[in-house]
């Protein structure tokens, strides 16, 4: 990737942020014989804004189309939200409204304006309508059911969804973009829980005569309460949002980041941090662009020199990009 771009590894790859990937060797190889792909991702609009976790996958996705110059499509499910829900209260016009309030959000992340479209499902669903159909011919109900593990009670709907995820792999799924007879290559970058959607597009492609789709993964964001607590929408202070002003992000680091440091100073400058477990040295590892940088924090709050509030204030000053 370094070859073809002329520019250095995006920190996710230096850092296995991004880890695993499916076929993106042929993609390069593709771009390099001079076939240009486009890139494919998206976001279930559950909530009001997005939190750094959401913003992982689009930071990536602007980084590639920047430095590859390719296009970009970006799915708003506000769909799949409305039948996967189990708020009843909740309308589908309430999911359609956060799909686009979270617009908004993701293309301030710094898209190319010529080179992106982004849609909500639920307006853009008449031009994908042949695809989803197609795909959905390919796939039995005991396939998606063993990838998705619906069962007999679940809505309809949701049986049907997977295949609207999938359309968008699928370049003539974009005739106002590409033309309907295209098939180019599509890469697409996404957190390590929506790779069984793909497999199940993967499967399909070659029956519909379609090329299979590339990705490329990435690992889950940790919630400020430390590695293995997850991030909620729902509870606010596990979370830092793009819409928290510098005075909640400043609060809710300094208060709700769990740390890896000594219980007091003493014992922190006796022992030093631990890194493996300290959420402040975690989220410095994601957005922290400086190789060196990094390594002299890391190395310093091990050994204890730097302080548990200083690596904090380290981190809420940083800025995202
Ligand atoms: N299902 C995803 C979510 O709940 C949204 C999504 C749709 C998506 N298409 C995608 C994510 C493609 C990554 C890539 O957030």
């Amino acid at each position: 990737m370094e070859r073809l771009t002329g520019r250095p590894l995006h920190p996710f790859l230096r850092r296995g942020i991004f880890f695993s990937h499916r076929d993106l060797h042929e993609i390069l190889a593709l771009y390099e014989s001079g076939t240009k792909f486009y890139l494919y991702t998206g976001r279930g609009p559950s909530s009001d804004a997005l939190h750094l976790g959401h913003m992982i996958p689009f930071l990536f996705t602007q980084y590639l189309q920047e430095a590859f110059q390719v296009p970009c499509v970006i799915q708003l499910t506000d769909d799949e939200k409305f039948l996967f829900s189990k708020d009843n209260n909740k309308k589908l016009e309430d999911y359609q409204r956060l799909g686009w309030e979270n617009a908004k959000d993701i293309l301030a992340v710094g898209f190319d304006v010529e080179r992106t479209f982004i849609f909500r499902n639920t307006d853009y669903i008449h031009s994908m309508y042949p695809n989803i159909l197609k795909i959905q011919k390919a796939v039995t109900y005991n396939q998606a059911k063993a990838i998705f593990g619906f069962d007999d009670s679940d809505n309809i709907g949701k049986h049907g969804f997977p295949a609207v995820q999938a359309a968008p792999s699928f370049s003539s799924s974009f005739p106002q973009l590409f033309g309907s007879q295209s098939n180019l290559p599509c890469l697409i970058p996404c957190a390590i829980d929506q790779d069984p959607y793909f497999r199940m597009t993967r499967d399909v492609a070659p029956k519909l005569g379609y090329r299979k789709p590339a990705l490329i993964h990435s690992k889950f964001f940790p919630a400020l309460q430390g590695e293995n607590t997850k991030m909620s929408a729902s509870v606010a202070n596990t979370a830092i949002y793009v819409s928290d002003t510098a005075k909640q992000l400043k609060t809710k680091v300094n208060k709700y980041a769990f740390s890896g440091g000594g219980a007091t100073i003493e014992e922190h400058q006796k022992h030093g941090g631990n890194c493996d477990i300290d959420i402040s040295y975690k989220y410095l590892s994601f957005f922290l662009q400086d190789d060196q940088e990094l390594e002299r924090i890391r190395q310093d709050y091990s050994s204890g020199k730097m302080l548990t509030g200083e690596i904090k204030a380290k981190l809420i000053q940083l800025p995202i990009k």
